[in-house]
């Protein structure tokens, strides 16, 4: 119903039109995969590790000879790898040397809301900002990324992103592939518009947000990394502003899944087609045989979406790409067979809920408002358990993400969740009419003062206030900003 007039308007304006985009087959892989550098770090007298990071403008060419103006950390488009140990103390000195306002969230994290680096820690042009925190979880792949209000679809889609792995001792007792670049690939997936003598448009909007129809992975086009090992680990980061991706292999094998956002599974989940939205990733295992191209695709269904045309086909999810070419050498390093269990999973601790809070998404509104940045919508006691439920209620799929915890999923439409969303997550795709039970424990960093986010991932819809706010307090602490007269069981 809506539908059908935003169709018309929006193949009007004749950006990326309802029209389904396909680059399956139609692109030849001929650049290879640039790999991000590990960030560099120093430890200081007290043993903190110190890292930096400077955002900066700068250009890229993603055509050869034709500059692009981008951003990026310590360079001209994306940033470093941060690698950190659980248990460690790491502090990130950020200096903006943009010439306007942004800040540096880190996504996935556990920390302190004040180092969060979400609406409230914004970082002036010429300032530099130095979030310290000791790393206190699981291995996992998690990201970085502006989150500047009403500005986050610009500054990423820009270019201001990067990974950030957290190790530790469980995930490195385990035989799987961490030779970082080699074995164990980065793979960072942003769609892009380009011209036609290939600069990088940052205007492309649509409905569902900014949306490209090529992608670029680690900042190339159509890249391909040759291999030498038998087993090869991609870290999938869908970082892109509006897009959701079903990835899979060309040849149709299985996408292996060993992690998602916040850790390890339990064990290894083959799939067909491993499905991200805005913010989420996927770790994948890949068994490669000498001599063999594979390719990496993303064949998006409105199945998939969960969406009915034409919602679909404005949230690309009728679009088809190949995503990234891999290359095995003539004789590859032999990989041991994995473990059948990989780690234990504590069970979903429904049963100590003291708290159940319902997100309804609607429009580009949760619970029937907008962000408000003086406003606390919910108060939530440290070393609580809650059930949070995510109701999406309207037409359009959104990402629902919660900064500061790494949450399970203890039912989708009241069934239990197929094993892919079994292990930790921090955001979810939120299809129209389904409904999550999401259970949260929140521990340490009490804080009045300072809220966390949550929020639709889709950056558009995030810029344009699909977002609240949360404090973790002490028992029988009241947050300083004013809250929510809502009352909650
Ligand atoms: Cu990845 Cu609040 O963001
Ligand atoms: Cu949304």
């Amino acid at each position: 119903v809506v539908g059908a007039g935003v169709a018309l308007a929006f193949a009007g304006c004749g950006l990326v039109g309802p029209t389904p985009v396909s680059t399956i087959g139609e692109v030849d892989f001929d650049t290879p995969l640039p790999v991000p550098p590990i960030a560099e770090s120093t430890v200081a007298a007290d043993g903190t590790r110190v890292f930096s990071l400077e955002a900066r403008a700068g250009t890229t060419e993603f055509a050869p000879g034709v500059p692009s103006e981008t951003w990026g950390f310590d360079g001209a488009h994306l940033g470093p790898t941060i690698i950190a140990e659980r248990g460690e103390r790491i502090r990130v000195d950020v200096a903006n040397a943009l010439d306007e306002p942004t800040t540096v969230h880190w996504h996935g994290m556990h920390l302190p809301a004040a180092m969060d680096g979400g609406p409230h820690q914004m970082v002036d042009p010429g300032e530099t900002w130095s979030p310290e925190w000791e790393v206190d979880q699981e291995a996992a792949t998690l990201w970085y990324h502006p989150h500047p209000h009403g500005e986050t679809e610009q500054h990423v889609a820009r270019g201001l992103a990067g990974m950030l792995l957290v190790r530790d001792d469980v995930e490195a007792a385990l035989p799987l592939p961490r030779e970082y670049g080699v074995d164990d690939l980065p793979v960072i997936v942003q769609d892009a518009a380009f011209t036609d003598d290939g600069r990088l448009e940052s205007s492309a909007r649509g409905f569902a947000g900014r949306m490209g129809d090529e992608l670029v992975v680690n900042g190339a086009r159509a890249p391909f990394t040759d291999v030498d090992d038998e087993l090869v680990r991609l870290r999938l980061l869908n970082a892109s502003t509006a897009r959701t991706y079903a990835f899979g292999w060309e040849d149709g094998r299985t996408i292996d899944v060993i992690a998602t956002d916040g850790g390890l599974l339990e064990a290894s989940v083959a799939l067909d087609r491993v499905v991200l939205s805005p913010g989420e990733r996927a770790e994948v295992l890949v068994r490669m045989t000498p001599g063999e191209e594979l390719r990496l695709h993303s064949v998006m269904t409105p199945e998939a979406a969960g969406l009915k045309p034409p919602i679909a086909a404005m949230n690309g999810a009728t679009d088809a790409f190949d995503v990234l070419e891999l290359r095995a050498a003539e004789t590859l390093d032999p990989a041991p067979d994995l473990p059948e269990r990989l780690r234990e999973l504590p069970e979903v601790a429904e049963g100590d809920v003291a708290t159940t809070r319902t997100f309804r998404l609607d429009g580009f509104e949760i619970n029937g408002g907008t962000m408000r940045m003086d406003h606390v919508d919910e108060t939530v006691t440290v070393d609580t358990t809650e059930r949070w439920i995510v109701e999406n209620a309207g037409e359009m799929p959104h990402s629902f993400h919660v900064h500061d915890v790494q949450f399970r999923i203890a039912a989708i439409d009241a069934a239990p969740p197929p094993a892919e969303f079994a292990g930790w997550k921090d955001t979810i795709l939120a299809r129209p009419g389904s409904r999550y039970e999401l259970i949260l424990r929140f521990e340490d960093h009490a804080d009045p003062d300072t809220p966390y986010m949550y929020h639709c991932h889709l950056l558009q819809h995030e810029d344009q206030g699909m977002m609240g706010q949360f404090v973790v307090v002490a028992p029988g602490q009241r947050a300083t900003m004013t809250e929510e007269t809502n009352d909650h069981d």
